[in-house]
């Protein structure tokens, strides 16, 4: 009984292995070739490559004879063009179950740099503080991948130290660059501000230091810049009001100073404003106003901000859902107008220093759900 069943098992599974061939031959473009082609040198590349980052143990060839056809590697994907099949993505680190994981001593090799197609490159969770000695992205070599990277994202590895290399600003096809929350620092080059493509610029959570840079305002096509937890100072460049696609611009906890630029005015598509945390000061000016798509505005914890809002016509922001003004010295009173955000849900004044009575029409919002008003020297009753 039992072996009859494993025979029509190891029968469907003949069935299946020629069925996948056939297709294979199918699929094949070639004239008399059967199995899919990969250069040779793209092939040896992407095994030295990988090796870097997996570990001597790691042997390329042994495990994975075919990468972009029968015996693909997880994380590594491929296209056919020209007649071959080259590598278009390599992801390190553990997302799925099978997944290339890192070694203690992952490191860079030059021959990453080989994979002239390769549009998405990411690390993730690769280079850990348990690393034998912590690694910084190489200055070298992006030049070979300018025509073809697309994405390129080291997410949570803080082992991943030193600064940005100015050379990344070669990447003209750059899309995306995320650099989320790795142990880099020193100043944000100049450079990047020639990645005209880019659509997202993510730089949050490492420990960055100086300046925005001016030139960031010359990325025309930017929908998220994201430069939130670290250590930025100076104060905003004028240039950001030039990014006029923007969707989300996120300035949170560094320790940028000085007054809004007028400039921002001018981003009518952003739907969120988060500089909390810093040291802006000069007050709510009235460019805020103007930014009438924002769904989400917060800057509190700026405790100079200082400024009144009484100046500002709440009212043409219609979409504002989360509205958070806490701790930054505000004075004056909360005017009527506030009231007229029909889709406000949230609204922060606590800890600042407005006085007077408390509009009774805040009371019935309709969308309302959490109102903060304490810390405050305000008066009068409000009836929910
Ligand atoms: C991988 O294994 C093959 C055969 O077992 C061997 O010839 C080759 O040198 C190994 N390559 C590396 C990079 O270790
Ligand atoms: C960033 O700021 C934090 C808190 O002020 C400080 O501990 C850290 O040393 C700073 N890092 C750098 C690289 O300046
Ligand atoms: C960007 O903005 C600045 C200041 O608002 C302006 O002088 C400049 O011409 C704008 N254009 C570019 C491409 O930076
Ligand atoms: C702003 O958004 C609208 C609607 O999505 C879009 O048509 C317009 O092109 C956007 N503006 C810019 C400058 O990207
Ligand atoms: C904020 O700015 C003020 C005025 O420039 C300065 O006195 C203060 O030390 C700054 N605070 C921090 C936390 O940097
Ligand atoms: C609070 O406001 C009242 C008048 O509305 C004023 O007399 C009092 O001094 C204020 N208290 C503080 C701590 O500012």
């Amino acid at each position: 009984m039992e072996s009859l069943v494993v025979t029509i098992r190891d029968l469907l599974i003949v069935l299946f292995l020629s069925a996948g061939l056939f297709l294979l031959c199918v699929g094949q473009e070639g004239p008399a070739s059967t199995v899919a082609v990969m250069e040779r040198r793209e092939q040896e590349a992407l095994y030295s490559a990988i090796q870097g980052f997996a570990g001597k143990w790691w042997n390329g060839s042994d495990l994975y004879p075919d990468p972009c056809g029968w015996t693909p590697i997880q994380g590594v994907s491929c296209d056919f063009s020209d007649g071959f099949w080259h590598v278009t993505a390599v992801n390190i680190g553990p997302l799925y179950d099978n997944s290339l994981t890192c070694a203690h001593n992952a490191r860079f090799s030059h021959h990453l740099f080989e994979l002239s197609h390769l549009k998405f490159l990411s690390f993730f969770n690769c280079f850990t503080l348990q690393s034998h000695k912590p690694v910084e992205i190489p200055f070298a070599n992006w030049e070979n991948l300018a025509n073809s990277l697309e994405s390129l994202e080291f997410r949570s590895n803080p082992g991943l130290i030193g600064a940005i290399p100015a050379s990344l600003g070669c990447l003209k096809r750059l899309q995306s660059l995320v650099l989320l929350e790795n142990g880099l620092t020193g100043r944000l080059p100049t450079e990047l501000g020639n990645l005209v493509s880019l659509r997202r610029l993510v730089l949050g959570g490492n420990q960055f230091t100086g300046q925005i840079p001016a030139s960031f305002g010359g990325l025309n096509e930017l929908l998220i810049l994201d430069m939130s937890r670290n250590n930025l100072s100076g104060s905003m460049p004028l240039t950001l009001g030039n990014l006029t696609s923007l969707l989300k611009l996120d300035l949170s906890y560094n320790k940028l100073d000085g007054k809004l630029p007028k400039e921002i005015g001018n981003l009518k598509n952003v739907t969120l404003f988060d500089i909390r945390n810093n040291n802006f000061s000069g007050g709510l000016i009235q460019a805020i106003q103007e930014m009438v798509s924002l769904e989400e505005l917060v800057i509190s914890n700026n405790p100079i901000f200082g400024g009144e809002l009484e100046g500002i016509q709440w009212k043409n922001l219609q979409n504002l859902e989360i509205l958070d003004l806490s701790a930054m010295g505000l004075t004056g009173t909360i005017p009527d107008s506030m009231a007229e955000m029909k889709r406000l849900g949230f609204l922060g004044l606590n800890d600042n220093k407005l006085s007077g009575n408390v509009p009774k029409r805040l009371a019935y919002m309709p969308s309302m759900k959490t109102l903060y008003l304490n810390g405050n020297n305000l008066t009068g009753k409000l009836e929910i």
